[in-house]
C-alpha cells in the first residue's frame, strides 16, 4: 500500500467545454513538474468537506507542468461538482492527489473499441489521444443527450471520422450491433459512463475473455440491501486477530488499531486502500478491482470477508 500525495495546486485556467462542463488546469505554486501519469488516469479532487471526487486527467501527459480536468455541474448530483464550478476560478488552490491509474490502456495490436456516456468521455479522450498519437486501429463511441456534448472541439480533432456521436435524437448506441462487429480475441473494450450504459455493454460482451473488456467506475455501486456481518482479520506479520463489527469497516478498525493505511474516497471506487489477502473468503465490494485480482487483493474500506481473513500487514 502506498499513501498518495495530496499537493496544494493553483488553478492557473478555466474555460467552457460544452453542456455545462469547465475546463480547470492546475499548476504546482513553485515546481516546474508534477507526478506524471498514463492515458485513463484520474486525481482526486478535495471538497471543504473533506469528501473527494475523483476526475479523470484529459491534457496531454507530455506536459508536466499542469494537469487539465473537465467537470461537468451535475443538477442531482453529490454537491462536488457544483462546488467546483462556484470556487474554483483562476487564482484559487485546491488540493488534488498525484494522478492514480485503474483504467490504463493495455498494449495489443488488435482494435480499440471507446464507448463513453456524457462526461464519462473524459478518461477515453486521453486514450484516443495517444491511439491517434500511434496511428492505431480504434473507434469511439460517444453518447450524449444533445449534439452539444462535452469536450466534442477536442474529440473532433483528435478521433477525427474515428469518432461516433450517438445522440437522443439523432443515432442511438447499439451496444449488442457495435460490439458484434468486433473480434472478442483481438479487440480491447474501455467503456466510462452511466450504469445503463456500462450494463448494455457489459451484457454485450459477455463470453469475452474478461480482461478484454475494462470500466470506470466513478460512482459506488454498492448494493443497499447487502448485511454486514462481523468477522475477524488477522495480520500475516504478527499473527495478531482484530474483530471487525458488522457496523464498522476493516480500514476503520485497522486504522484504529495503529494501522497507518492510506484511503481516499472510502465508497471503493478509488483504489487508494488496495491490500493483498489470503486464506478467507473475501464478500468484494468496490467497482474498482478486475476479476483476476480478486483473488488476492480487496478494499478495506468496503470489503468483508466470510468469517475471517489474513491481510498481507
Ligand atoms: S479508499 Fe477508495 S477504494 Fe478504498
Amino acid at each position: 500500500m502506498t499513501a498518495r500525495i495530496i499537493m496544494k495546486l493553483d488553478v492557473i485556467g478555466r474555460e467552457p467545454a460544452g453542456d455545462g462542463t469547465i475546463r480547470l488546469i492546475f499548476k504546482h505554486p513553485w515546481r516546474d513538474t508534477l507526478p506524471e501519469w498514463t492515458p485513463g488516469a484520474h486525481v482526486d479532487v478535495r471538497l471543504p468537506d473533506g469528501k473527494i471526487r475523483q476526475y479523470s486527467l484529459i491534457g496531454d501527459p507530455r506536459r508536466k507542468d499542469v494537469y487539465v480536468v473537465a467537470v461537468k455541474q451535475e443538477t442531482d448530483g453529490r454537491g462536488g461538482s457544483r462546488w467546483i464550478h462556484d470556487a474554483l476560478t483562476p487564482g484559487t488552490q485546491a488540493h488534488v492527489t498525484a494522478p492514480r491509474n485503474n483504467f490504463p490502456l493495455t498494449a495489443h495490436n488488435g482494435r480499440t473499441v471507446l464507448i463513453a456516456g456524457g462526461i464519462g468521455v473524459t478518461p477515453l479522450l486521453s486514450m484516443a489521444r495517444a491511439l491517434a498519437e500511434r496511428h492505431a486501429d480504434f473507434v469511439l463511441h460517444y453518447c450524449s443527450r444533445t449534439e452539444h456534448a462535452p469536450l466534442l472541439d477536442e474529440l473532433r480533432a483528435i478521433c477525427g471520422e474515428k469518432l461516433h456521436l450517438h445522440t437522443s435524437g439523432g443515432s442511438r448506441f447499439d451496444a449488442a450491433a457495435v460490439l458484434g462487429q468486433q473480434d472478442p480475441s483481438s479487440a480491447q473494450v474501455y467503456c466510462c459512463g452511466p450504469d445503463r450504459l456500462t450494463a448494455s455493454v457489459r451484457a454485450a460482451t459477455e463470453g469475452w475473455n474478461p480482461d478484454a473488456v475494462h470500466f470506470e467506475i466513478f460512482q459506488p455501486t454498492l448494493d443497499e440491501n447487502f448485511k454486514a456481518e462481523p468477522f475477524d482479520v488477522t495480520i500475516a506479520s504478527s499473527g495478531q486477530t482484530i474483530r471487525i463489527p458488522a457496523d464498522r469497516s476493516a480500514l476503520d478498525v485497522l486504522r484504529e488499531n495503529g494501522f497507518i493505511l492510506p484511503s481516499s474516497c472510502e465508497l471503493g471506487v478509488c483504489g487508494s486502500c488496495e491490500c493483498g489477502y489470503r486464506d478467507g473468503i473475501v464478500i468484494h465490494r468496490d467497482s474498482v478491482l478486475k476479476l483476476s485480482a480478486r483473488q488476492d487483493r480487496m478494499m478495506l474500506c468496503v470489503s468483508r470477508a466470510r468469517v475471517s481473513v489474513t491481510v498481507d500487514l
